[in-house]
């Protein structure tokens, strides 16, 4: 069954010391939502409040994207949410190459598990790892990808990570625009 399986990572991930994240974080963040998901979402690594509640987009991002997902006519409950690293960075700097190498095993079996048609990514580290290819969202986002990851194939749709729009108008409005695409797209 697949909850069992996503239980079973779950427990695996949390015992997880592939990189040096395991010194600093307080938990791991494996991943929230249905086991048949309508979509999945895959971000950055979690942040403070993520490493303390052991949950992913809890902090102002989350709260950000909640209310993005609902313009798109998605419940928050709906859709899978999750993250390239499982361990929070500290000071929440960018995941270092070899950090996402380190974790990547853990996201392929997570995305096996849940087998996605479409896979949105929040901000350029996700899009970039899931495609295996350096990303510039100002040129791909808030569009339909073909993406091959650990041997299966989905449909990418990056857009830019909730963090990068809380601060800035301009983002937070591509980003906005991507959602409403992301709700066509659903229709
Ligand atoms: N930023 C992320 O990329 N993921 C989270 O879970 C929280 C903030």
């Amino acid at each position: 069954m697949r909850e069992e399986e996503l239980e079973g990572l779950r427990v695996r991930v949390s015992r997880c010391r592939r990189c040096g994240l395991w010194r600093t974080r307080t938990q791991t963040v494996f991943g929230s939502g249905p086991a048949f998901p309508r979509l999945v979402l895959v971000g950055e690594a979690p942040g403070a409040q993520e490493d303390e509640e052991g949950l992913p987009f809890v902090g102002a991002a989350g709260k950000l994207l909640t209310s993005l997902l609902l313009s798109a006519g998605l419940r928050r409950e709906g859709v899978y949410i999750t993250n390239v690293l499982k361990c929070r960075p500290p000071g929440n700097r960018t995941p270092l190459p070899e950090e996402v190498e380190a974790c990547r095993p853990h996201l392929e079996e997570q995305l096996r598990i849940l087998g996605p048609s479409l896979v949105v990514s929040l901000g350029r580290v996700a899009a970039s790892t899931l495609l295996g290819r350096p990303v510039e969202l100002s040129r791909e986002h808030g569009r339909v990808l073909d993406c091959r990851f650990a041997g299966r194939s989905f449909s990418l749709f990056p857009t830019y990570h909730p963090a990068a729009a809380l601060y800035s108008g301009k983002n937070r409005s591509r980003l906005e625009e991507d959602f409403r695409r992301l709700r066509e797209l659903l229709t």
